[in-house]
């Protein structure tokens, strides 16, 4: 098992190829790509990594996407033990169709880890992002990295690139 797990969702495949080429970027000896639909039994498979890439985009208005929902609510009830678990969050949105829900996921599943005791890292600041209102941002900086593959998809492998340097300071990534 390699020391970092990558989960994510994905309805309509775009978290699913984001979380491909970060998989690709950090490498596959040290970076486990879980489906959430596909490989996601339980809390326990999480657990079992001390650091966590999570990817959930953002449905509904603001929401979390389906293949998170169930497991969020189980987490919700259960309230797993995530102290000493290190997360960064990641998750496409649409800054024009929806920019005023834009990635409001990525708040929701940050107020959740929080609250379990996770130390979330990792965020990236709102410079050079359009949109209306999200609530996927605390003190001034999105909570995680927001991507925008409807219309930004020209900047999606610059910001990921900065948001893994930003994660070296807490990840095993060298
Ligand atoms: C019906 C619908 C609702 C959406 N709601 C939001 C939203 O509230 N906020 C946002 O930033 N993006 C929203 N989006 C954009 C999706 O997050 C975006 O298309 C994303 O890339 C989908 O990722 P996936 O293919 O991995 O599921 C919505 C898209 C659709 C089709």
């Amino acid at each position: 098992m390699a020391k970092i797990g990558l989960f994510y969702g994905s309805t309509s495949g775009v978290t699913e190829e984001l979380a491909e080429k970060i998989q690709g970027e950090i490498g596959e000896e040290i970076c486990d790509l879980h489906s959430m639909e596909e490989d996601f039994d339980d809390v326990e498979d999480l657990l079992k990594y001390d650091y966590l890439l999570l990817g959930c985009p953002t449905w509904g208005a603001g929401e979390v996407q389906n293949d998170w929902r169930e497991p969020l609510f189980d987490m919700e009830i259960d309230k797993p033990d995530f102290s000493g678990k290190t997360i960064a969050l990641f998750g496409p949105g649409d800054c024009t169709g929806h920019g005023k829900h834009f990635v409001g996921a990525l708040g929701l599943m940050y107020d959740q880890f929080t609250a379990l005791g996770a130390n979330i890292v990792g965020s990236v600041s709102t410079d050079g992002y359009t949109f209306e209102k999200s609530t996927a941002i605390r003190d001034g900086k999105f909570v995680g990295l927001p991507l925008d593959e409807v219309n930004e998809s020209e900047k999606t492998d610059q910001r990921i690139a900065d948001w893994l340097e930003i994660l070296k300071a807490d990840f095993p990534l060298e």
